[in-house]
């Protein structure tokens, strides 16, 4: 903790915008996963319209959630954590602001061409080539206001929340630039530069680092910042946290083939992809745990904190979904799992439990900092929420457990006579009453995040712009 005192004050408005805008489409991207698990219940939600059907939704969902809500929220948090704990203003507020419109731009191309039916086709990588084009840009542009301002930092370290950051941009950068190589044949198709395995080895290297650099090490950064600031708690392990870096950033790159179990890809790079993700459980937990620990001998706040226990609990449904993963690929776990709802599962106790509950605490822990007030207008409604978002999850992946090994057991039982003794479509049949358990928990998910709208918006409402202002000044003399 430093006391150094600069004449200038740190960068908050673009900090400002992009925590907004975190809630914006937060709403529009789980609205419309809520939409799509009702589609689901009841196929009519179709309108039999191209452009309502669950395969042109699905994927806005996913790139909704994904990037617009989870993107703005690490943007947010990244620019306000390297800032704070570089004591000093982001490198370039012209960049800044250009990170934020074209940020922006990008999600606004992707909610009027998915619908179109304009995709690469590639899961997390669909945006056609102009659009993939602009994003490269502006993630470039950030790669330089993030690491411009590290090297104009004010102090000697550079705290372990920036590393983490720091992998995910330049990580995320590699991926994309490499997954998107393209040939255009006009201005809304290309075709991928590579073919057959190849192809789908590379997009699932893409796939499975998006996971973990996007959805997992950026989300670590912010893990590091806010936990111990929360919990008011330094961070339980500094040595443990590199330890936890390195590993891994080292592993995870090699576990993208367990999403290509018994498929073209040759059975060595499968076996590879298995045995690094099993290794993979020890870094993921040890995260966990040093995020945990942090809160010796400040458990007691989880009582009166709500924003303390989206934290943790985001903590703790990281650590079940990182034992959860390396289970499901186990080859023969797996050959139950894939292509049933499990995975669907699997992946919301992720981005549920893990990277909406951090990105939630994180933005009610910023608000109030941000516009100048001393706390969120109604800490009432913060705990409404984290009780919506908690039931949420656990009706959701509950409800896919149940159908997702009931699909897999069903598709896989047979007759002494060989042949299968279900239907596809009786399995359908049985999973039913999960699709609705799912779409009701998606709703309580969901409506939480109108509260926290309203919250903040009597927040913001509450401060005036010489409130915001001064706390932009006197956050560079307080400490990190
Ligand atoms: C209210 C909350 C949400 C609801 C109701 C919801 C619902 C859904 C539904 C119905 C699907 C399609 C499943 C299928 O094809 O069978 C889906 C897919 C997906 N959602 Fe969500 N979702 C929500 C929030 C989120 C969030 C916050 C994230 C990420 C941060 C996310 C990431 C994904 C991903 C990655 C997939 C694709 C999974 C795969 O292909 O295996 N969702 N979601
Ligand atoms: C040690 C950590 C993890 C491992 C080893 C792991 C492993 C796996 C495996 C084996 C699958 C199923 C592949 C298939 O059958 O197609 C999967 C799917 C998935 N996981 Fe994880 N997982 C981990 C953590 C996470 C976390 C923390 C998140 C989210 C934040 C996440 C998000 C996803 C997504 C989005 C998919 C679906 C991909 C798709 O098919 O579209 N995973 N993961």
């Amino acid at each position: 903790m430093s006391t150094a005192i600069s004449p200038t004050a740190y960068n908050y408005k673009v900090v400002r915008q992009f925590a907004i805008m975190t809630v914006v489409w937060g709403i529009l991207g789980m609205g419309l996963g809520v939409f799509i698990a009702s589609q689901l219940v009841w196929p009519e939600l179709n309108f039999g319209l191209p452009w309502t059907s669950f395969g042109r939704l699905r994927p806005l969902h996913t790139n909704l959630v994904i990037f617009a809500f989870g993107g703005c929220a690490l943007f947010a948090t990244s620019y306000y954590v390297v800032q704070r704990t570089c004591q000093t203003r982001l490198i370039s507020d012209s960049l800044a602001a250009f990170t934020f419109w074209g940020w922006q731009a990008v999600i606004v191309g992707a909610i009027i061409t998915l619908p179109l039916g304009y995709t690469t086709t590639k899961e997390y990588a669909e945006l056609e080539w102009p659009l993939a084009i602009l994003l490269a840009i502006v993630w470039v542009s950030y790669g330089l206001v993030f690491f411009g301002t590290i090297t104009k930092r004010k102090t000697k370290h550079i705290y372990v929340g920036n590393w983490f950051y720091g992998a995910f941009i330049v990580v995320t950068a590699m991926l994309h630039i490499v997954n998107h190589a393209s040939l255009p044949v006009s201005f809304f198709k290309s075709y991928s530069a590579y073919s057959g395995a190849t192809d789908a080895m590379i997009q699932w290297w893409y796939g499975h680092n998006a996971v973990g650099f996007f959805l997992t090490t950026g989300f670590l950064g912010m893990m590091y910042y806010f936990v111990p600031k929360q919990a008011e708690r330094p961070i339980y392990s500094y040595r443990l946290s590199i330890v936890h870096f390195w590993a891994l950033i080292t592993l995870y790159i090699w576990a993208g083939p367990h999403h290509l179990h018994y498929t073209a890809l040759p059975d060595w790079a499968q076996s590879l992809g298995m045995a690094m993700s099993i290794i993979l459980l020890a870094p993921s937990w040890g995260g966990m745990i040093n995020g945990m620990m942090t809160l010796s001998g400040a458990w007691h706040k989880l009582r009166t904190d709500p924003i303390l226990r989206f934290l943790v609990v985001s903590l703790a449904f990281y650590g079940m979904s990182t034992f959860e993963g390396p289970m499901m690929a186990i080859k023969t776990v797996n050959s139950l799992s894939h292509y049933t709802d499990w995975t669907i599962g699997h992946v919301h106790a992720g981005a549920l439990g893990w990277v909406a509950m951090i990105s939630i605490g994180a933005i009610y822990h910023m608000i109030p900092k941000l516009f100048g007030r001393a706390q969120m207008h109604s800490v009432g409604l913060i705990n409404a929420h984290f009780w919506l978002a908690t039931i949420g999850t656990v009706l959701y992946i509950a409800s896919m457990w149940v159908n997702g090994i009931t699909q897999g057991l069903m598709w896989r039982a047979i007759n002494d006579d060989g042949t299968l003794t279900y239907s596809f479509v009786e399995a359908l049949q049985a999973s039913h009453p999960g699709y609705i358990v799912r779409a009701l928990g998606g709703a309580f998910f969901a409506s939480g995040m109108f509260l926290m709208a309203y919250n903040v918006w009597r927040t913001v409402r509450a401060s005036n712009a010489a409130e915001a202002e001064a706390a932009a000044q006197i956050a560079v003399v307080g400490a990190h």
